[in-house]
């Protein structure tokens, strides 16, 4: 196009009322009232729950590297944030420990002591926090000398020792005050054991949240330096977690925890796997959670630091999108940040 057709533009007028026999979807999108009013996916500080590294000690705030604006707290510190977390309308925390290096070991035996980092911290944040649910995980990783999220007996993760361990960390969680279980190792039954136990124990208004189509992912690695457990892991998790590959065996996945009790299912990450979280949302009718685990947050948070996207608006957008999906909320380490703007109604 020359400098002149362009000066004298619209040189010529498609007649586009006629092709698109009068609809023109731009008409909805003129300004920003009607924008909102015709607004699918909503975003409120009921759909965030936010992880929390612990670490020990008091008064301290460790800032993980490879996650920007992600710190380790002591239970102090955690205390205080879930306070603040509640106060924006935040439902629910989800704690996970760095334990100290000297605490692990084969079979993760800090898991089971009703005194660990975690243990701890339920009962610091129920007592000062009591309107604000917990969430637990339950895993050997953070807890094994090797990292992975089992038993071992040389290269292999033992499913069913694995299951008993989980079982009795479980209860010793619940015990500690958590609210919902959420098993993130993948073993097979878990779900169906957990719940199993709780019922035996007469605990019958515990939530449990399975991860249900957890991953063998690269997006994790940033969470590993968190809890410290890439320098220790021995090879991958590609025999528990799921394949990137498969979705059909995501609905296999979700039909057996429900089967065995869950209350609520996950996909994990997020962004990457939001075609399973549609399918599930539309295959179980279950409150479904997407987790937009460490390694798409640092993406987000790595470009924009370099001033490569607008860091506010890809956050929101991300999340925006899990909404969109299907999703009935999602853990988020953004939790805290988009909670205030929406207090602030910069949303
Ligand atoms: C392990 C666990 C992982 C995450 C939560 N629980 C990582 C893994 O499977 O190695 C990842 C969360 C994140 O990346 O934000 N039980």
């Amino acid at each position: 196009m020359n400098m002149q057709s362009r000066d004298n533009a619209p040189a010529n007028t498609a007649d586009v009322s006629r092709i698109t026999g009068g609809r023109r979807m731009r008409r909805n999108r003129r300004s920003d009232w009607s924008r909102r009013m015709v607004r699918e996916a909503r975003l409120s500080a009921n759909d965030l729950i936010w992880p929390i590294f612990l670490t020990e000690g008091a008064n301290v705030r460790e800032p993980v590297a490879s996650m920007p604006g992600v710190e380790r707290f002591s239970i102090d510190v955690a205390v205080k944030n879930a306070a603040e977390a509640a106060e924006l309308g935040i439902p629910a925390i989800a704690l996970f420990p760095n334990t100290p290096p000297g605490l692990r070991d084969e079979v993760g035996s800090e898991s089971l002591n009703p005194k660990n980092l975690v243990c701890q911290a339920c009962r610091a944040i129920k007592e000062a926090v009591p309107d604000i649910g917990i969430i637990t995980d339950v895993a050997l990783d953070p807890y094994t000398s090797h990292g992975h999220d089992g038993v071992m007996a040389g290269a292999r993760i033992l499913n069913d020792e694995t299951v008993a361990r989980l079982v009795e960390q479980a209860l010793v969680q619940v015990e500690a005050g958590a609210d919902i279980i959420a098993p993130s190792d993948m073993m097979d039954g878990r779900i169906g054991a957990i719940r199993e136990a709780l019922e035996d124990a007469g605990l019958l208004d515990i939530q449990v949240m399975a991860y249900t189509a957890k991953y063998a992912s690269a997006f994790y690695g940033p969470f590993r330096d968190a809890i410290a457990t890439n320098a220790t892991l021995i090879g991958d998790k590609r025999t528990y977690q799921m394949d990137p590959a498969n979705g059909a065996e995501a609905l296999m996945e979700a039909e057996l925890d429900i089967a065995e009790g869950a209350d609520m299912i996950m996909v994990k990450p997020g962004m990457p796997y939001l075609d399973i979280i549609w399918r599930l949302k539309d295959a179980f009718s279950m409150p479904t959670f997407a987790y937009q685990v460490s390694g798409e947050y640092a993406m987000i948070q790595g470009a924009a630091q370099n001033g490569w996207i607008d860091g506010d608006r890809a956050m929101v957008e991300s999340l925006l999108a899990f909404r969109r999906a299907g999703a009935d909320g999602v853990l988020t380490y953004f939790a805290p940040r988009v909670a205030r703007m929406l207090k602030d109604g910069l949303i």
